[in-house]
């Protein structure tokens, strides 16, 4: 009898609430996994490859398969959840309750009891998985607000393990998460990592002062290692994929499908609330009615995937775009009949919207309440002649890294006219000492240098 040896226990575990994967047909039919690039992926990539690594998540089907999938070199561990697990954690808790308080734009948060209970239970099945596949003495790095929980449930079972923990979204306000019946237990969650990081200081700030609010007698040394860590793009990659000819005969093709306009707006966005969509479109309808464009002159092309289809103010959202668009082109008609707003409800090939990057002259990044905003990395990693402004809302986290952009005030829709105004005046030269700046400073401050900064301070931490 022969014994094949197993291989090793992975050293690293990644773990997101989706697995890095998208589906393709294949010629007859049948359903391929593919890796699906992204920024996560490229800057964990040399970290995962080969065999010392894996990425714990949900791939997205109901199929009940756990078995692991080998993608490019990645050991890819689907953990299974059931339509009644994805609406009550990933619709409910995650979407519905912690998305809306963690962004606090206005929508109030919903909670559910039997939401909570599945929050549980799915974050107590993802470090089920994690426990059952990480190397002795190894470190499990968890993603964002779905599974806030898995860090204690992974201590409890596997006190040898390093952890970690990314926020990607804002920590507002301590007593405005502090009212959330269950913020103690998801802090408590968090307080079982080695080093918990965010996106900037201020939400850094933030979850200590809440972590204080809810548990006074919290002393600072017991706390777990928190920090900023601003996440970023793989912007090389973008920068060479950019420049490739399919891209830009892409780009081409777009100008001329619209009539080649003297200005191309662009918003770029998964269809979210908290992106301040509606805002910029409606300062796009003042732009037009001051005059300073006509439909003729100018194009808002907005590239939107759908997102959260079955929660109730993602589809309310929707409806609202739908009104605004509909109202400013038959408002403001062009000669030609392409409309003053050009709407790309879909989600569009990676040539298609890069091309869009390289043909915008405006890229409007107007988030009410945003993490980071990688969208504007992307913009400006695509410009590869230093022309293009980049409007950014200073409520993305994005903003403290870029402040060439032209920054403003997202929630006041006349700020954002004047901005936009402020674009079309902008001399050539100020354009390109701007842009010239956010590429170089992209460039540095890449996806890579936030995973090796991170992942190093984990394992310093566990030393400690
Ligand atoms: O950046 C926030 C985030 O929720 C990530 O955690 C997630 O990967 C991404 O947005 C997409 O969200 P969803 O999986 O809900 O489509």
């Amino acid at each position: 009898m022969s014994l094949t040896p197993s291989p090793p226990l992975p050293k690293l575990v990644v773990v997101s609430n989706r697995l890095p994967i998208a589906y393709r047909e294949d010629s007859t039919g049948a359903t391929i996994p593919r890796l699906s690039p992204g920024g996560l992926v490229a800057a964990l990539a040399p970290a995962l490859a080969g065999s010392g690594a894996a990425w714990v998540g949900w791939d997205g089907t109901f199929s009940g398969s756990e078995e692991p999938l080998d993608l490019e070199g990645f050991s890819l561990q689907p953990v299974s959840l059931t339509q009644a697990q994805i609406t009550n954690h990933y619709e409910g808790l995650s979407n519905s309750t912690l998305w809306p308080l963690f962004h606090n734009v206005g929508v109030n948060p919903e909670y559910s009891e039997a939401w909570w209970a599945d929050y549980l239970q799915v974050n107590r099945l993802f470090a089920q998985r994690v426990c059952n596949v990480v190397a002795e003495d190894g470190t499990v790095f968890v993603q964002d607000y779905q599974l806030m929980l898995v860090p204690e449930f992974v201590r409890s079972l596997r006190p040898d393990v390093a952890i970690g923990y990314f926020h990607h979204i804002p920590f507002p306000d301590a007593t405005h998460v502090a009212g959330f019946e269950h913020a103690a237990e998801l802090l408590e969650g968090l307080g079982a990592c080695d080093v918990v990081g965010f996106q900037r200081q201020s939400d850094v700030d933030h979850f200590r002062a809440c972590l204080q609010e809810l548990n006074p007698s919290v002393e600072g040394t017991s706390l777990p290692h928190s920090a900023a860590y601003p996440i970023s793009i793989d912007s090389a990659a973008v920068s060479t994929a950019a420049s490739q000819p399919m891209v830009l005969a892409k780009a081409q093709e777009y100008a001329t499908s619209w009539g080649n306009p003297e200005w191309v707006f662009l918003g770029v966005d998964r269809l979210d609330y908290t992106k301040g969509i509606t805002q910029r479109l409606l300062a796009f309808e003042e732009l037009l009615a001051s005059g300073a464009v006509s439909a003729d002159t100018a194009v808002f092309v907005q590239a939107g995937s759908p997102s959260r289809e079955n929660v109730a103010r993602y589809q309310q959202l929707s409806a609202e775009i739908d009104a605004i668009i509909e109202r400013v082109n038959t408002t403001f008609p062009s000669v030609t009949g392409r409309p003053a707003i050009v709407y790309l409800r879909e989600n569009l090939p990676r040539t298609d919207m890069l091309a869009l990057f390289v043909v915008a002259d405006v890229m409007v990044v107007s988030s009410l309440a945003d993490g980071m905003n990688l969208v504007a990395k992307e913009f400006v990693a695509a410009r590869h002649n230093d022309t293009g402004v980049l409007i950014l809302s200073t409520h993305a986290g994005a903003a403290e890294q870029m402040p060439e952009a032209l920054l403003v005030d997202s929630f006041v829709v006349s700020d954002i006219t004047k901005v936009m105004q402020e674009a079309l005046i902008m001399e050539k030269g100020e354009t390109a000492r701007r842009m010239k700046q956010l590429r170089a400073d992209v460039a540095i401050h890449d996806v890579a240098e936030w995973a090796t900064t991170i992942l190093g301070d984990l394992s310093q931490a566990r030393k400690a």
